[in-house]
């Protein structure tokens, strides 16, 4: 279908009751791909997939999202959930490793716990882990349909942090730790599966405005201690990853593997902020 990005495209969401999740779903709808979305949270993400079925179901490429509760971290659920895309979809494009978990408890070295980090680990990691090991399963089916413009192999994101390449002296020892492993999980996997069409990338949003961080900087001390330090003087969108994401996730990002993709307002290359009140507002939520 000319103009849409995703025509005829399959995509997995995890994580897609929620903040990037929920934003990326709508958009990749928006731009013709049919939907498996995966939360251990079965409300809301079957709240996405009901406001994507309404939204979309009489356009000019009708679009259909299914969802499915999953907790990433098990791999029986993750490969039952990459399963249905092919069962109800026929192939499987895109997979978005989203999912993810910031405890509240996670602190510095000597006060973490070892459940946080395990728990941190287990989700973050080993889901990431599970969600790659079944797409690339899957993706080496995809049948070809040039017509469509449909192809081998697809596109796996992952989503990482900038705190996986930035140290902040904040402490989060457990979910840092892990989005450093998804960085260096990424780009092996995009070496091992280049020549098979699959390319593995990771989004390392900046500080956000979602209820992930929101719930965790519960404190103005904890809030301004990192509003302080963000060039744009404001928490990015989600819907503003989901824009990355949905380069990502598309042909256009052809030439794209292994890259550490940071959309973070400009943090990461910021030496003394800027100062002043934003002159532009926030984008809208697609919600
Ligand atoms: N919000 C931020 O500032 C920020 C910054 C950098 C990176 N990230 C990362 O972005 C990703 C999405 O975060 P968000 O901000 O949209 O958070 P969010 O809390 O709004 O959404 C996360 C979703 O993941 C689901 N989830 C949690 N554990 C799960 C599990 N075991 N299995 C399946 N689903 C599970 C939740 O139910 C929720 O719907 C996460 O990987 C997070 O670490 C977020």
């Amino acid at each position: 279908m000319p103009g849409l990005r995703l025509a005829h495209k399959v995509a997995v969401i995890t994580g897609g009751g929620s903040g990037i999740g929920r934003e990326s779903a709508i958009l990749f709808a928006s731009e013709g791909a049919n939907l498996v979305l995966a939360d251990i949270n079965l409300e809301a993400c079957t709240q996405t997939a009901e406001l994507i079925n309404e939204r979309f179901k009489g356009g000019e490429l009708p679009v259909r999202a299914v969802a499915l509760q999953c907790d990433v971290s098990k791999e029986a659920q993750v490969a039952a959930v990459v399963q249905k895309a092919v069962d109800e979809f026929g192939r499987l494009d895109v997979m978005f490793n989203n999912a993810g978990i910031m405890h509240g408890a996670d602190d510095h070295a000597l006060n973490t716990e070892e459940r946080i980090w395990d728990l941190t680990q287990e989700i973050n990691v080993k889901g990431v882990w599970w969600g790659c090991k079944h797409a690339i399963l899957a993706m080496r089916n995809n049948p070809t349909d040039a017509e469509k413009g449909l192809h081998v192999g697809g596109s796996i994101i992952n989503t990482a942090s900038f705190v996986a390449i930035m140290g902040a002296a904040t402490p989060q020892i457990a979910y840092t730790t892990s989005k450093g492993a998804v960085l260096a999980m990424t780009r092996e996997l995009a070496m091992v599966h280049a020549r098979e069409g699959i390319r593995v990338n990771s989004l390392c949003p900046g500080p956000l405005k979602t209820p992930l961080l929101m719930d965790f900087l519960n404190t103005p001390e904890k809030l301004n201690r990192r509003l302080n330090h963000l060039p744009l003087g404001r928490f990015g969108e989600a819907i503003e990853q989901a824009r990355a994401a949905l380069f990502l996730a598309s042909d256009e990002s052809s030439y794209v593997i292994g890259h550490d993709m940071l959309v973070d307002g400009g943090l990461s290359k910021a030496y003394v902020t800027a100062e002043g009140e934003p002159v532009l507002p926030p984008p809208s939520s697609l919600v």
